[in-house]
């Protein structure tokens, strides 16, 4: 018998647990049929940013040099805004939703909270089914405490919340003083899910040119431990789903994420890489994993490795630490990976 990959994400039924992350690979009508075709359970579209809007609205069109206060985020991407503002987003985002099966999450990563809520209300509207609000707090303020981005934070979840009914998932990164403090007052928001971590896009240094770069930035293998640790200490302890996110490139990581307690994974960098064949070669190795396992539901095994589900919490604890500190001479004496 077919071993059965279905997952519940955010309320939604998922074939199984690859999500095509918000990128350029989910940001035109094609990108998103393309993804169901590869196979993928979900696609979230790629997101509408603030400057889109700002641009739609001040008709800026010519002055994009000019916008402060931009998101390092979206610095590589300015040559397509141009012609990309919100009611072309609206547009193309509806006529995607239409065209597939699969569940398609809008995105949105808006600064102000008017805008928020509006553009939320807006990608609702295109019957997407549900909503991922991406925040990317990118620190240059010295005077605003972690308290207050964390207050301001929690109010735009909660005034998005207040307005739409289609489920709402939360794209955070990891820079909070305490993820787990923050994820539970979130959690008592009522949103559906989390998604851990957001992906940071740095710049880099050219030493020949002495001069800033913004090289693509995909992630690397080994990058998904950090979503694994999170989604074990987050299985049963809150109530919204985690999708692992980040670092994430192949059926074995996917698992990885599965048996710490993730409902789902998103993938973007794997898929830049070896394209979307990969999607296959993913669920093929987890579905010949679970054979080789005597598995015949994925969900029996989610969380098998969350922190509440693991006798020796070790793992989980600062003994880790420790334990690495006190065996690294054993380290530096084992071959090099
Ligand atoms: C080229 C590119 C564009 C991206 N655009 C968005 C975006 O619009 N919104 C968003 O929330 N994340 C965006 N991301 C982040 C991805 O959705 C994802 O969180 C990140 O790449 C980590 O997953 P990965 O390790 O599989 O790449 C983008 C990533 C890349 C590489």
């Amino acid at each position: 018998m077919e071993p059965n990959l279905k997952t519940r994400y955010m309320g939604l039924e998922l074939a199984n647990p690859i999500i095509v992350g918000a990128s350029k690979l989910t940001a035109s009508v094609e990108g998103i049929q393309k993804a169901e075709a590869a196979g993928a359970g979900a696609v979230v579209c790629a997101s509408l940013f603030e400057e889109q809007i700002q641009l739609e609205q001040w008709k800026m069109e010519n002055d994009i040099e000019s916008l402060s206060n931009v998101d390092a985020e979206i610095g590589g991407f300015f040559p397509s805004l141009e012609h990309s503002g919100p009611k072309e987003y609206l547009h193309w985002v509806k006529k995607a939703k239409a065209s597939v099966k699969i569940p398609v999450i809008g995105s949105l990563n808006a600064v102000d909270e008017g805008s928020w809520v509006d553009y939320a209300q807006m990608i609702e509207d295109t019957g997407v089914d549900g909503l991922e609000l991406n925040f990317f707090h990118t620190p240059g303020d010295f005077e605003k405490s972690g308290a207050e981005v964390e207050s301001d934070q929690l109010r735009v979840i909660e005034a998005v919340k207040a307005k739409i009914r289609i489920p709402l998932a939360v794209k955070l990164s990891c820079c909070y003083s305490n993820p787990l403090h923050f994820i539970s007052r979130v959690d008592q928001l009522g949103v559906k899910a989390f998604v851990l971590f957001n992906r940071l896009f740095e710049s880099d240094i050219d030493t020949d040119e002495i001069r800033h770069t913004t090289p693509l930035n995909l992630s690397n293998k080994g990058d998904h431990k950090l979503a694994c640790r999170y989604a074990g200490l987050l299985f049963k302890q809150v109530k919204a789903d985690v999708c692992a996110n980040n670092g994430f490139m192949s059926g074995r990581d996917i698992i990885r994420a599965i048996v710490s307690g993730a409902s789902a994974v998103q993938v973007v960098s794997t898929l830049y890489r070896h394209r979307h064949d990969q999607i296959e070669l993913m669920l093929a190795e987890i579905r010949q994993w679970m054979s080789q396992q005597n598995l015949s539901d994925l969900n029996a095994i989610r969380g098998k490795l969350a922190a509440v589900n693991v006798n020796d919490r070790f793992i989980y604890k600062r003994a880790q630490y420790v334990d690495l500190i006190l065996r690294s001479q054993e380290l530096l004496e084992s071959p090099a990976p």
